[in-house]
């Protein structure tokens, strides 16, 4: 809801307040972020209690205007330019033609326009009409230059989200450049902040860091090209006692995929101001006479309940309003993908075993990956040349997909469209065509280049030759990849005084290929990917409902990643898939109902060569998928808890259902009790809470079997390997009937877990990688407690 009274905004979601003035000298002024307030009797009593005192000038600041002690430099603002006394961060930089840059913004008028209408050229949030959500676009003029700005604020109620953009229309007779327009800025009174970030790199993507905010400037960013894996986009700014489930805490976003900035700043009084939008780094753009210029978009959530009032609102702005098309609300299939099981050695043959057995397994979904066009059987070739390999598929895509089709299962694709190989028929061809600077020798990156999307011609090609593809070759699934960071960042395409918009036109060439294609192509599910999680951001996720999150499929460095995507993105979007032993990315060996388990947390898929493995292994894997087939709209459209750094849980909307994980990472000899933790079941309902028994294996006790054999049994013999098969060791059961209100307070103390003084069969064999599953489900019993 958003209510303007005499010179307030006051911008309501159902749990949250933003609000800002305009002073009397034209100035917006920040007034408000946090919990909700009641809505004021009277809008000038509300302003004239937050609004910031001002009744002398303060030691060596600028004054404002020649006949007031107001300063720039601590009064909180709505969006700060340069030159006229505020030297934090500013949100706007701009070059006019005379070569000044001071800036000074004054409010003109405000609109509440009864359409919503999406950004053009760029993805932003959908603002479903049914759901409350409205907008404000305050004017501004500069106060002598004349140009406009408008700030554009939508409120998303239900999921406790605003976003904010900015627009400025160079309405004057000149030509001016801008080297930083932020998308947000956000004011806040006090310097008690710490703000969490998430960066990495390929393999430990979104590690979770935290930064106390004292005096001075902290930026998370990336010149990367992409959002990167690097430093992601996603933000929060809490105050520095709040946790995970306490405290008031901000969560941030772009909806964007390229170079990004986000920057806190502690200023010399005390206050702190956060802005993000496009990394100025390297940005500079012309904007002409009659031209406007956009930011993406900002997203903003508050919460007083810690990181995980954050998650909640971010899981669902994301679900509801970024994810879009046919397959946002459809549970995704399990799929097989040929990577990790046949790398580029790759064929028709080989991809029909995995297809076979996958289907036997119950699996939904056969993709091939890369490796299945022409040339390439390395990554030193081939990008760009997106014709099948007749030596590997004689009958092409299409006869491919109708055989994996004959078995029952739907057929996907890998494809990296942005990149060129400098070994491919289209380079050769169309050298021009890769983003290279004119007579500088080009970095490479995984053997590759990138291609020029700020040019018209290669946008055309790409999407002629991805049209090429998914047309009418059975393509139910695309994974879209894209392989490197920027280097050498020019375009052939531009002048020389615009190469300084070269990265952000590139991404807006790439978001005008993807909006043709997924326009064109709406049943194809795409699957976003880029190293795995090197581009995982809103952006993409307004094209790409579900993203690879990592490359690293290690179970245990997963339950890292994922946990460290949950805190902005729902666990929905990440695909996650069980791979081989010992795991090709950590070389360790976990248990495979851990990688199981870890995975089914996100989108299931797996990664393995199915023809290898061993009857009993495949056999676990058709239960896994069986399994997951029941509880997979849990998992997809649940809500989802970090409970503790070792267990999550996911609850079915409705609260009737709900999943479980805990997991150890290096085991500890007599140990203490482990305690199941719940979060978010119904206090009224009553749950059957069970697990499924892990059945174990006798030589997983080693030479321990010979405390309680009666003849010696040397490890590994005949005898031993005799033994183990007969004796079947079924692991321990947990199963209650509980009230929802005693499992949210309270939980339940797990079996004993194996401390090396004793075994039982209820006793929990927790060695290092092990994990557990336990399932809820809402029954008509009576609970006891
Ligand atoms: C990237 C992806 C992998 C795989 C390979 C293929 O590394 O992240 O999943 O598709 O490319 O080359």
């Amino acid at each position: 809801m958003i209510l303007v009274s005499g010179n307030l905004f006051l911008l309501n979601t159902d749990h949250t307040s933003y609000a800002f003035c305009v002073r009397d000298n034209r100035l917006l002024e920040h007034l408000y972020y946090g919990a909700s307030v009641p809505e004021p009797r009277e809008a000038d009593a509300f302003v004239r209690s937050l609004s910031h005192k001002v009744s002398h000038s303060k030691g060596t600041t600028i004054n404002y205007r020649k006949d007031s002690p107001l300063t720039l430099e601590d009064l909180p603002t709505e969006y700060a330019s340069v030159g006229k006394g505020d030297f934090r961060e500013p949100a706007a930089l701009l070059v006019f033609a005379d070569g000044s840059r001071s800036a000074d913004f004054v409010y003109e008028s405000y609109e509440i326009p009864d359409e919503i209408a999406e950004l053009e050229g760029m993805p932003s949030a959908l603002a479903a009409d049914d759901e409350g959500v409205s907008r404000l676009i305050v004017r501004l003029r500069e106060n002598q230059k004349g140009v406009r700005l408008d700030l554009i604020y939508t409120v998303f109620p239900a999921s406790d989200v605003i976003t904010r953009r900015a627009v400025l229309y160079n309405d004057t007779e000149e030509e001016l450049q801008i080297l930083r327009l932020m998308s947000t800025q956000l004011d806040l009174r006090s310097e008690t902040y710490k703000m969490l970030t998430f960066g990495g790199n390929w393999g430990r993507e979104m590690e979770r860091h935290e930064t106390v905010l004292t005096h001075g400037l902290h930026v998370n960013h990336t010149r990367t090209g992409i959002s990167s894996n690097r430093n992601n986009p996603f933000v929060m700014i809490a105050e520095q006692d709040a946790g995970e489930r306490a405290g008031s805490c901000f969560g941030l976003n772009l909806v964007y995929s390229g170079n990004h900035y986000e920057a806190c700043e502690v200023d010399s009084f005390g206050g702190l101001r956060f802005v993000s939008g496009i990394d100025p780094e390297g940005f500079c753009w012309k904007l002409n006479k009659g031209d406007a210029f956009a930011t993406p978009e900002a997203v903003m959530t508050y919460s007083d309940s810690g990181f995980s009032g954050i998650s909640a609102n971010m899981h669902a702005f994301v679900r509801r309003h970024i994810i879009r098309g046919p397959f946002r609300d459809r549970p995704r299939p399990v799929l097989l993908n040929s990577w990790e099981a046949s790398y580029f050695h790759i064929s028709e043959f080989k991809l029909l075993q995995l297809a076979k057995k996958a289907a036997q397994a119950g699996m939904e979904l056969l993709v091939m990956d890369d490796g299945w066009f022409k040339g390439r059987n390395s990554d030193n070739a081939a990008l760009g040349d997106w014709v099948a390999d007749e030596k590997k598929l004689p009958g092409g895509i299409r006869r491919l997909s109708q055989k994996v089709h004959g078995l029952g299962l739907q057929f996907g694709i890998w494809v990296e469209p942005e990149m060129i190989s400098e070994d491919s028929d289209l380079y050769r061809k169309h050298p021009e065509y890769a983003m290279q600077i004119p007579g500088r020798e080009q970095s490479l990156g995984r053997n590759q280049m990138i291609l020029d999307l700020t040019n018209p011609a290669v946008r055309k090609t790409v999407i002629a030759s991805m049209r090429a593809v998914f047309k009418d070759n059975g393509i139910d699934y695309v994974k879209w990849d894209m392989n490197r960071l920027f280097s050498d960042v020019y375009s052939s395409v531009l002048d020389k005084e615009r190469q300084g918009e070269c990265a952000h036109r590139w991404m807006l060439g790439l978001y005008e290929i993807l909006d043709t294609l997924m326009k064109e192509f709406p049943d194809i599910l795409f699957e976003g990917c880029a190293s795995g999680g090197n581009r995982f951001d809103l952006g993409m996720l307004c094209y790409f409902p579900q993203i690879w999150g990592s490359d690293d499929t290690d179970a245990i460095m997963r339950t890292k990643i994922q946990s460290g995507y949950s805190y902005g993105y729902p666990l929905s979007c990440v695909s996650a898939h069980v791979s081989d032993c010992p795991n090709h990315q950590t070389l360790r060996t976990t248990p495979l109902y851990t990688r199981y388990n870890v995975a089914a947390f996100g989108v299931l898929g797996y990664e393995i060569n199915l023809c290898d493995l061993r009857k009993e292994e495949l056999q676990e894997i058709a239960l896994q998928v069986e399994m997951y087939k029941k509880w997979r709209d849990v998992f997809f459209a649940g809500d989802f808890y970090r409970v503790t750094d070792k267990e999550w849980m996911v609850v079915s909307k409705d609260k009737r259902r709900a999943v479980a994980m805990i997991w150890n990472e290096l085991n500890v000899p007599n140990d203490g009790a482990l305690m199941l933790q719940c979060r978010g079941l119904d206090d009224e309902k009553t749950y059957h809470v069970c697990n499924v028994p892990i059945a174990h294996d006798l030589k997983e006790f080693g030479n321990l079997v010979n405390m309680v054999l009666p003849v010696h049994v040397r490890q590994n013999s005949l005898l031993h390997n005799a033994i183990a098969k007969f004796k079947h060791m079924d692991g321990e059961t947990e199963d209650y009937i509980l009230s929802g209100a005693f499992l949210n307070r309270a939980g339940i103390e797990l079996a004993q877990s194996f401390g090396g003084t004793g075994y039982e069969g209820q006793t929990r064999l927790f060695q290092d990688f092990a994990s557990r599953m336990y399932y809820f489900e809402e029954t008509g019993g009576h609970a006891s407690l």
